[in-house]
């Protein structure tokens, strides 16, 4: 496997940089190899509801568990498989590069594969709330293949003012949304469709 360095260009590396700076967030389409998001793809498919939902009741006791915010539901990625783990040394590459870039100090990286079956939905929340400030980048993989308007599920991001939408985000295979997490309070309408999705968030 090639060092994570070399897994972005530099000039990506610099897009990236210069969004989040300027503007906090970026939305990149095509963002890595189409055979990696393929194994991705294969990947959240195989996980079994019955996985899907223990994640879910075993979230521990700091996790708010309110179906009234959300009600997709997770998969921890805490033994990556070969594919996770081509996925992590991308995200790793992200992170040394944001790092020698930005000065963020993230330190780590922590993924959950997400579900939301036919009707599923979180609303309006933010990734940084009190106990959980160690959030600094929030990251959302797409995995969804010909993802249409009618399927619904978009990521809506908000200006800190909670009502200003910034930008409406279509869940499509190989998108990938990074966002400052504390700065973009932001909401998934309702799915009509099986709606995959690989999130993380890097962490100082
Ligand atoms: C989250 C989240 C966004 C998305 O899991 O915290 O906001 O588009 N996900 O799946
Ligand atoms: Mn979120």
């Amino acid at each position: 496997m090639p060092l994570p360095n070399n897994l972005w260009s530099e000039e990506i590396l610099d897009v990236i940089s210069t969004a989040l700076l300027n503007q906090g967030y970026i939305v990149l389409e095509h963002a890595l190899p189409a055979e990696l998001v393929n194994r991705l793809q294969i990947e959240a498919n195989k996980i079994s509801d019955e996985a899907f939902a223990q994640a879910a009741i075993g979230r521990g006791p700091d996790q708010i568990n309110d179906t009234s915010v959300r009600t997709d539901s997770i998969y921890w990625v805490n033994e990556p498989s070969e594919t996770a783990s081509s996925y992590l040394a991308y995200t790793e590459g992200l992170r040394q590069g944001l790092n020698s870039r930005l000065f963020l100090g993230l330190f780590d990286y922590e993924c959950q594969y997400a579900c939301y079956a036919p009707g599923a939905f979180y609303k309006l929340h933010s990734d940084s709330f009190p106990g959980r400030r160690n959030r600094i980048l929030s990251s959302v993989l797409y995995l969804n293949t010909d993802w249409q308007p009618d399927d619904g599920g978009q990521l809506v991001l908000y200006a800190a003012d909670e009502v200003s939408q910034l930008e409406i985000i279509r869940p499509q295979l190989n998108t990938l949304v990074l966002f400052l997490s504390e700065r973009f309070p932001h909401e998934v309408l309702t799915a009509r469709r099986t709606r995959y999705s690989l999130t993380g968030w890097f962490r100082v």
